[in-house]
């Protein structure tokens, strides 16, 4: 069993000595000819916290899906920890799954398992052995503030405690980068709120975390590194950002918030 994940040359490079992503001259078209992302240059550092923005269909789950090798550039490179993407054959993805995590809006928990079962199920399909996985299971449920309902199914949780079981199973593996696709899309602002302070801690452990949301007023509030996309370009990158859409209809401005942090209400 352990063999079978035993790829050294698959490692991804976590040292800090390269970018944990590094995207060159990336094109991404779709099979049908839709050209999604044009020409995207960036570089994200081990351990930054990165949002993505943009209106709908700009490309950001698209981006996302290169991170985690659901899609494979059509040009350029996607590296990831220093491993190029582009070369990875789809049977070599689970590897690469134990080190990047990912979350989306719609959770994907499996419905007959129970909060500890689908966390330790990532555990299992990653070869971890048997007798390690219910106190790393333990762990990452009370990282996420679970443990009392880890025998619950994921009916008998809220949406906000269903994400944190999704997060805890992407954690549960130590992956060194998570990306999280609308996390709080489907929440009402106090889960939003929730999520958005456990990936906060996650970033604060070390793991890099990059998050597509169109979540104004988080974005605003976090002050984190914002990437803003518009019709697949990458057209700003701003440090410590904030952005609010145009509600006349005239695309996305990227703007410094003149509301006090604490007068805004998640
Ligand atoms: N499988 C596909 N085949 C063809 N075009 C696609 C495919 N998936 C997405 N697209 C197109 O690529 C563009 C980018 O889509 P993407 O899902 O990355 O946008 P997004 O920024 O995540 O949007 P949203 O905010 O609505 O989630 C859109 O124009 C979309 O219609
Ligand atoms: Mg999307």
């Amino acid at each position: 069993m352990f063999g079978l994940f035993n790829r050294p040359e698959l490692e991804l490079d976590t040292s800090g000595n390269v970018p944990m992503v590094d995207i060159c001259e990336l094109d991404l078209v779709y099979e049908n000819g839709h050209q999604a992302l044009h020409q995207v240059n960036l570089q994200i550092q081990k351990g930054e916290f990165v949002f993505l923005v943009g209106t709908t269909g700009s490309g950001k789950s698209s981006l996302l899906k290169l991170l985690y090798r659901e899609l494979r550039p059509s040009s350029g490179n996607v590296l990831v920890g220093g491993l190029d993407l582009g070369d990875l054959a789809r049977n070599e993805v689970p590897y690469l799954r134990r080190s990047v995590g990912v979350i989306f809006q719609d959770f994907r928990l499996l419905g007959n398992k129970t909060a500890a079962e689908n966390v330790a199920y990532a555990l299992e399909i990653t070869g971890t052995a048997k007798r390690k996985i219910p106190s790393r299971v333990a762990q990452v449920l009370e990282l996420v503030g679970l443990s009392d309902k880890a025998k619950r199914l994921p009916s008998q949780l809220s949406g906000g405690e269903q994400q944190r079981v999704a997060i805890a199973r992407s954690l549960v593996n130590q992956p060194s980068l998570l990306l999280a696709d609308e996390p709080t899309g489907n929440l009402d602002p106090d889960s939003t709120w929730d999520i958005m302070q456990i990936l906060s801690r996650v970033q604060n452990a070390g793991t890099t975390v990059v998050v597509a949301t169109h979540n104004q007023q988080v974005v605003d509030l976090m002050r984190k590194r914002v990437l803003v996309m518009k019709r697949g370009h990458l057209v700003h990158d701003l440090a410590r950002g904030a952005y609010r859409l145009d509600g006349r209809g005239s695309g996305l401005h990227v703007d410094q918030p003149s509301t006090p942090f604490s007068a805004v209400e998640l």
